[in-house]
């Protein structure tokens, strides 16, 4: 028998059946009303408990965190704020909690509270509801790309190529690194090491990517990613998860119409989905503004917000269209950036993405061709000689949340950027074959899951929207 969660009684037309339900207690209230949850949704049910013929060694247990299993009538109920409500008669303690010790009293704690304890933090109604999303979202991402006639593909997490060629990777070894293996160059002996090689954690699957949309046509990978770079902000993680889609035959229009068309999608089936949690943190932020001064509330819920990227085009502008606005900008000109905007080429800033999403335009942006010099080696040379086939979509209060570009796709032209780069071309001898075996025009680009995750449920910090978070001095749980 399948066991029925808070989720399904609480849907149940409520005449007196007998029910059972385990979960974990809220809150116990004046030895009589417990509050049950059980993760399946953000609602608790209600248990009344007949307490004078309960035995009293069975009510001590009952605190917060306890784990129980409840069994009784399943009634419409009299209180407020609740159809139905279970009344008790048999009550079972499954797994006792220290109410003194339990970190998470039915109080509000703070983030950073709860970060500290991110073990036991999902079992907090805003930590669940983002959970659920999450779950939700990444299904709502398979959905998508299965209707669309794309393959979902795995590629290596442990490689010996850098994809981004930024250099920030994690090593992967077997060598003592107590134990010195220099050869006679003082260089470290990889010949020795488990792969015979360096190696590392991958910080993008799309090389790999790329050559299985040239036989399958339209792929994507839904994979842990892994950057070492050492930026402790709110929007870094040093393990996230990354979605790569890569298509033959699509262009860099093709490429940023499927982008905007997908994230669109998935917030559609978001909202469709997860109504009760997107209610749930759309109400969180509204309190949470009341205690903010007027200027820094924000301007929509939520909950509009999600219906305001569903319903309106992204903006989409060149670099060289976004260079002027940013250097013509009152902030540009009044020197109220950090990094001011001066000469074409040089790299957009946080605060600069900001400021064309959040005060020029108003709504997500999408930048294209970017200066050469600030991208990567595998992007499509425009004609110009200057700029390539980049895209970067922005995101109100985000930032970045896609990157992506059409692939260079020309053996020789492709050549000569890895020459210019100084990358080995070596190592990337198999991508070189792609050019030579059946090359053709594509394009892919990556969604950062826990970028879209921030958007979806307004939470202001990355490391809140993945359970345990990896960042630079902090890998605990
Ligand atoms: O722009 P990025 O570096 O692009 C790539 O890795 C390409 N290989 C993707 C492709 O074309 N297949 O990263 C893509 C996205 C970013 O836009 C951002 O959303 C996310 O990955 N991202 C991070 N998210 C969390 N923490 C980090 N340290 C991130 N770095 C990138
Ligand atoms: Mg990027």
């Amino acid at each position: 028998m399948n066991s029925p969660t808070v989720k399904s009684l609480l849907k149940e037309n409520a005449n007196s059946q007998m029910v059972f339900i385990k979960g974990w207690v809220k809150t116990f209230r004046a030895n009589r009303f417990i509050s049950l949850n059980d993760g399946s949704c953000s609602e608790n049910i209600q248990c009344v408990v007949d307490f004078e013929n309960t035995d009293e060694k069975i009510l001590s247990k009952i605190n917060t965190g306890a784990s129980i299993k409840i069994e009784g009538l399943l009634k419409e109920s009299l209180g407020k704020g609740q159809k139905t409500e279970i009344k008790v008669t048999k009550i079972e303690i499954l797994g006792e909690c220290d109410v003194d010790s339990y970190p998470i009293q039915p109080k509000k704690h703070s983030l950073e509270f709860l970060r500290d304890n991110a073990h036991l933090r999902v079992r907090t109604n805003t930590f669940s509801s983002i959970m659920r999303i999450r779950s939700n979202l990444s299904f709502a991402i398979h959905k998508y790309f299965k209707e669309k006639g794309f393959f979902y593909v795995n590629t290596p997490i442990i490689t010996g190529s850098d994809a981004e060629g930024a250099g920030e990777m994690f090593k992967v070894t077997t060598l003592d690194i107590n134990k010195s293996s220099l050869d006679k160059d003082q260089k470290v002996n990889y010949n020795e090491d488990f792969f015979g090689k360096e190696t590392n954690l991958t910080v993008s699957g799309q090389l790999e990517a790329e050559s299985l949309a040239m036989g399958l046509g339209k792929v994507y990978t839904f994979g842990p990613t892994f950057r070492a770079e050492n930026s402790n902000t709110s929007r870094h993680l040093a393990e996230f998860w990354m979605i790569e889609p890569e298509m033959a035959f699509y262009d860099l229009n093709d490429n940023m119409k499927l982008a905007e068309e997908f994230i669109k999608s998935v917030i559609k089936d978001l909202i469709n989905e997860c109504k009760e949690d997107l209610d749930f943190l759309n109400q969180r932020l509204i309190d949470e503004d009341k205690s903010k001064p007027m200027i820094e509330r924000n301007e929509l819920s939520l909950i509009e917000r999600l219906n305001f990227v569903v319903n309106n085009d992204f903006k989409k502008i060149t670099y060289s269209e976004a260079f002027e606005i940013l250097k013509n900008s009152k902030p540009n000109k009044k020197k109220r950036f950090k990094f001011p905007i001066l000469e074409w080429g040089v790299d957009l800033q946080s605060e600069h993405e900001r400021f064309l999403v959040e005060k020029h335009f108003k709504k997500p942006v999408i930048i294209y061709n970017y200066p050469a010099k600030i991208k990567a080696f595998y992007m499509r040379m425009n004609e110009d000689g200057k700029t390539v086939k980049a895209m970067d979509i922005l995101f109100p209060g985000i930032g970045e949340i896609v990157g992506g570009s059409q692939r260079e796709e020309r053996l020789d032209v492709l050549k000569s950027r890895i020459k210019d780069l100084n990358i080995e071309e070596k190592e990337l001898w198999w991508y070189l074959d792609l050019r030579k075996y059946g090359t053709v025009k594509h394009s892919g680009f990556g969604l950062g899951l826990e970028r879209l995750i921030l958007f979806a449920t307004g939470m202001s910090n990355i490391r809140d929207v993945i359970p345990f978070p990896r960042t630079p001095k902090s890998a605990e749980f």
